[in-house]
């Protein structure tokens, strides 16, 4: 036998059809790739506090952050200059960076949760960034 009709056999059970499907289909009982190393991530203390992870903290907080609470935590970012509610001056609320890191994964009050946009580390590395700008004091 040629070879070429092995190869359109091959071709032919790769097209559309039910087989396909199956492969699409993802089992419900299935976790995501890398969700235990997320979640080991996320338990307290975190990550150590390195300089590293606090420059992660200020450009993170820059790009998620600030859009609402303001390039200075002081709840005048240009979000809330479209209208969206005004949240209180961050140097004044909270200094614990559990805290800090449960409320960037799930919210509080008009805060939407950030767990799907904020990887765990840089949700540490956020609050202890939060946490440090308040002890200088500016
Ligand atoms: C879409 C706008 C928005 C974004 C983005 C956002 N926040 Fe908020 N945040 C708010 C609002 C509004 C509140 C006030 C919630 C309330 O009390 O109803 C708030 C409250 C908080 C509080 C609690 C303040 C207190 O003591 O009551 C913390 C801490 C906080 N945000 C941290 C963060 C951090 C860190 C980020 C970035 C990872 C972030 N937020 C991103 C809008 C936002």
């Amino acid at each position: 036998m040629k070879p070429w009709p092995v190869l359109m056999l091959a071709l032919a059970a790769c097209g559309d059809g039910p087989d396909r499907e199956q492969h699409a289909a993802i089992p419900p009982d299935s976790v995501p790739r890398g969700t235990t190393e997320r979640l080991a991530n996320l338990a307290a203390p975190g990550p150590p506090v390195t300089s590293t992870l606090l420059a992660v903290g200020r450009d993170s907080y820059g790009g998620y952050c600030a859009p609402c609470h303001g390039k200075k935590g002081l709840g005048d970012g240009p979000v809330v200059e479209k209208g969206f509610p005004r949240p209180p001056a961050l140097l004044r609320t909270t200094r614990s960076p559990e805290r800090i890191v449960a409320i960037i994964g799930n919210g509080t009050g008009m805060m939407p949760p950030l767990a799907g946009q904020v990887p765990p580390r840089r949700r540490w590395a956020i609050a202890h960034y939060l946490v440090r700008e308040d002890a200088r004091g500016d």
